[in-house]
């Protein structure tokens, strides 16, 4: 049997309405944003979004990020607050999700939701998912475009490792500049909570609206769900807070820590960020254990140290 073959397009006006149109007619299209590649689909659509769970493997407990291209086009999904207001007007668009209660008429399938009452929603700022999004016109739910448990991808040749034949296309526009999923906020609750620590670094929220952030209950399951444990992994193990490799592993470095890889020759989390995905699938390449050198836990460090922990969990 002929393997279906997934289309190479580009960023251009062309390639775009293209893409647009496929995402409109239910099929299946990965896009750049600034934080990774996004696996998109029509979230009005129920078939497309179980569509989307089936290329991913994704346990369908698991809800998505609508993505639209502007705060209106959020207000229409969701029940907007002061605090939504504040927020999408300093870092929108950007990396940061809200989470909000779900609005009469919003027309996202319950799928996307998982069944709650709730809908994750972004403004991405990469100017061809903004172009995207404007042409497509309506949600687009998606998840980061990897197989589910796997690196997250931050160039369109991870996407074609992962999912190729599973989609209908990749829109290639180069390498994500953040590297880091969006971090997600729960405003449904009293006080804002951190459901995802990401590429918004925590203290910069906090400045904007003048109060801090509680981490998620890490024991009720509905507050974030499918913050599996086990998460963003290699093939290879992986060892955290190493002061340098043993025999037989790779060496992924941090600052002075030099190793066969680093995420920043100069100590800098925003260039460790960028690089964390692709240095990963890099040294996964190899098949050989991982030892990954101390990173500090502020700022995007946190999302950082997020990341690296999921991927040295124990899996099955
Ligand atoms: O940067 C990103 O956010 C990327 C790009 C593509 O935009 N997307 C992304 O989506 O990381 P995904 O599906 O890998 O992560 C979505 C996470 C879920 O795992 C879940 O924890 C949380 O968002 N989520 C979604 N809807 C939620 C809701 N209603 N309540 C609580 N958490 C929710
Ligand atoms: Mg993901």
């Amino acid at each position: 049997m002929k393997p279906a073959i997934t289309l190479d397009l580009s960023a251009t006006e062309a390639d775009l309405s293209q893409a647009a149109a496929l995402l409109r007619a239910g099929h299946l299209v990965a896009f750049p944003t600034e934080t990774v590649y996004g696996l998109g689909g029509n979230a009005q659509m129920g078939e497309t979004v179980a569509a989307i769970y089936a290329a991913k493997g994704r346990p369908s407990f698991n809800p998505l990020i609508a993505h639209v291209a502007d705060i209106e086009a959020a207000k229409k999904l969701v029940q907007w607050s002061d605090l939504a207001e504040q927020l999408a007007t300093a870092f929108w668009p950007g990396p940061l999700t809200l989470v909000l209660p779900l609005r009469a008429g919003h027309g996202v399938s319950s799928l996307v939701t998982a069944g709650l009452s709730t809908l994750a929603v972004r403004v991405p700022a990469h100017p061809t998912a903004q172009r995207l999004l404007s042409l497509v016109g309506g949600p687009v739910a998606a998840p980061s475009a990897n197989p589910s448990g796997r690196i997250s991808p931050t160039t369109a040749a991870h996407v074609h490792a992962g999912l190729e034949g599973k989609i209908a296309a990749v829109i290639d526009d180069g390498p994500c500049g953040v590297g880091l999923e969006s971090s997600i906020l729960g405003l449904v609750g009293a006080s804002p909570v951190l459901l995802r620590p990401g590429g918004l670094a925590v203290e910069e929220i906090e400045k904007v609206i003048g109060q801090s952030i509680s981490d998620r209950d890490q024991s009720d399951p509905l507050t974030a769900p499918g913050q599996l444990l086990s998460h963003y992994a290699p093939n290879a193990a992986v060892r955290l807070n190493a002061g340098s490799p043993k025999p037989g592993e790779l060496f992924l470095g941090f600052g002075p820590l030099d190793g066969d890889l680093n995420l920043s020759p100069d100590g800098n989390l925003a260039e460790a960020a960028t690089n964390l995905f692709d240095h990963l699938h890099q040294l996964d390449g190899k098949k050989t254990p991982i030892a990954v050198a101390p990173i500090p836990d502020h700022g995007l460090g946190q999302a950082i140290n997020d990341r690296l922990r999921r991927a040295a969990a124990p899996r099955d």
